[in-house]
């Protein structure tokens, strides 16, 4: 699809502190406009259940292109979420192949595919899994301590993390003296800390009020616009989906059913490379 160049509408700073995004979370590789970040060939995820057996995954092919955004859909037990967790590198294909950003992860051992999980992708989920006893700038640090970054860096790095989703105020605070929207804002925090080149979200505003919601749903965008960050969210709200993804994958019984352009968003990587560090966009 090609689409006209035009300005992205939403503002490549944080609308808290007025940063560049690019700036908050350091130097990362703009991709290509033709590079992929996900493709998937005939991948199959079956789980035998006694008799049963659930496919779960179907036969997915699919190629996403580096800083899309894009929309995974389908009714429940649709295989969304087992999607996304093969291409997270948390589950392995019963068969077919599925390469992030250009690595096989079925080819990977045990300890790449955890750099995969570590590096490559970041994850947030409709629960927000962080871990109660720890403080949020404790949970936002985990990824870097086990990715082996200095202890200086790594508070200097959460603390800036926090702030950009605007909690500097809680860093001390426990996830269940936060509220949903800021437990997710601090998940979000601990996905980018890594600075991967994807980001998955498995129904980022499940847990949340349409307001928040849509904080958070602006956060997501924003990175997608000002870093080239490619996102591929799972949701039920078919409007999220079209306000925000510049496609929508429509899934039914772990197979693909549709494949829908939404011409209203157009995607990043079909509109214009963002202005390398330092620039004003
Ligand atoms: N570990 C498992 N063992 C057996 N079956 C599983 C397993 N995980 C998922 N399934 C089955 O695979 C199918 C797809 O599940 P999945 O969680 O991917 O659906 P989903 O589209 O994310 O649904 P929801 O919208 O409810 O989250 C379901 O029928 C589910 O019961
Ligand atoms: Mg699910």
């Amino acid at each position: 699809m090609v689409v006209a160049l035009q300005k992205p509408s939403t503002p490549l700073a944080c609308p808290r502190c007025r940063i560049l995004w690019r700036e908050h979370l350091g130097s990362m590789e703009i991709p290509g406009p033709n590079a992929l970040a996900v493709r998937t060939a005939n991948l199959c995820r079956h789980y035998q259940m006694g008799e049963v057996l659930v496919r779960a995954v179907d036969g997915i092919s699919i190629n996403i292109g580096a800083g899309e955004f894009v929309a995974l859909l389908g009714p429940s037990g649709s295989g969304k979420s087992s999607l996304l967790n093969l291409v997270a590198g948390l589950d392995r294909p019963t068969s077919g192949a599925v390469i992030v950003q250009g690595n096989n992860l079925a080819a990977l051992s045990r300890e790449q595919l955890a750099k995969h999980r570590l590096h490559t992708v970041g994850m947030v989920f409709q629960s927000f899994n962080l871990i109660p006893s720890m403080t949020l700038l404790e949970n936002v640090e985990l990824p870097m301590r086990f990715a082996e970054v200095d202890r200086g860096e790594r508070s200097a790095r959460a603390r800036q993390a926090l702030e950009r989703v605007g909690l500097s105020g809680r860093l001390a605070h426990r996830p269940t003296e936060l509220s949903g929207g800021e437990q997710q804002r601090a998940s979000l925090a601990r996905a980018l800390i890594n600075r991967p080149k994807l980001l998955l979200a498995d129904e980022p505003t499940g847990n949340l009020d349409s307001r928040t919601g849509t904080e958070i749903m602006d956060l997501l965008h924003s990175f997608n616009r000002s870093l080239g960050m490619t996102v591929l969210m799972v949701t039920h709200e078919q409007a999220l989906a079209e306000k925000y993804a510049g496609r929508m994958l429509h899934l039914a019984d772990g197979k693909l059913v549709d494949d829908v352009s939404n011409d209203h968003v157009p995607n990043i990587s079909s509109v214009e490379t963002p202005a390398p560090r330092g620039e004003t966009p």
